[in-house]
């Protein structure tokens, strides 16, 4: 079975050289990254950015629900809903569970699922999946599209919209 496991380190090499492209280099991802995969923080800080800020298109959400139809609803359901073996992807108690960096999600879709073939998702492939996710658990979308690398460190999930 050809299996490919995310790592954060695969990451920041797309972020370097996607920082290094932009802005020189100013800003050392690497390091920043490796520090982020440490800590595994419980809700967002202020001021920082959520899944509710327009992160992903409906364009993206509509190219993830082919891979989930295929890869994840016979164990999930179509509707998220959870099925006699895998547990449900929507609803308040699923992002209470996630709360925290969306990328913890992106590793725990990437490197575990689908459970019966570990491993085998495309870095992309699990970004559209992560949109289709969202729009289903009603997150509205934007004009931004989710990529993997470490800007997933940056996009927070919490259970509703913060208070305007
Ligand atoms: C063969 C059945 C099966 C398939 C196929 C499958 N899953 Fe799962 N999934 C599970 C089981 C069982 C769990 C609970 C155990 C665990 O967390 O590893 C789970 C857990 C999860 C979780 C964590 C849920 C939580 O709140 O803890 C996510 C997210 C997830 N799956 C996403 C997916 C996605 C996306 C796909 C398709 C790419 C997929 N799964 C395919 C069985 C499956």
């Amino acid at each position: 079975m050809n299996t490919r496991v995310l790592t954060r380190g695969a990451l920041a090499t797309v972020g370097v050289l996607l920082i290094l492209g932009t802005c020189g280099g100013a800003f050392t991802a690497a390091t920043a990254w490796a520090a982020a995969a440490q800590e595994i923080a419980a809700t967002a800080p202020p001021g920082s950015k959520t899944i509710w800020t327009g992160v992903f298109s409906d364009a993206q959400a509509l190219r993830g629900e082919k891979p989930y139809v295929e890869k994840c609803a016979y164990c999930h359901r179509a509707d998220l809903s959870g099925g006699e073996i895998g547990r449900p992807l929507k609803g308040v108690p699923f992002l209470i569970r996630w709360e925290g960096k969306l990328g913890n999600l992106y590793f725990k879709i990437g490197n575990t699922m689908p459970q019966d073939k570990p491993a085998t998702l495309e870095p992309g492939e699990v970004t559209d999946i992560l949109g289709f996710i969202l729009k289903m658990n009603g997150v509205p979308s934007g004009t931004a599209e989710l990529t993997p690398d470490p800007s997933l460190e940056t996009i927070f999930v919490t259970r509703d919209a913060p208070a305007p």
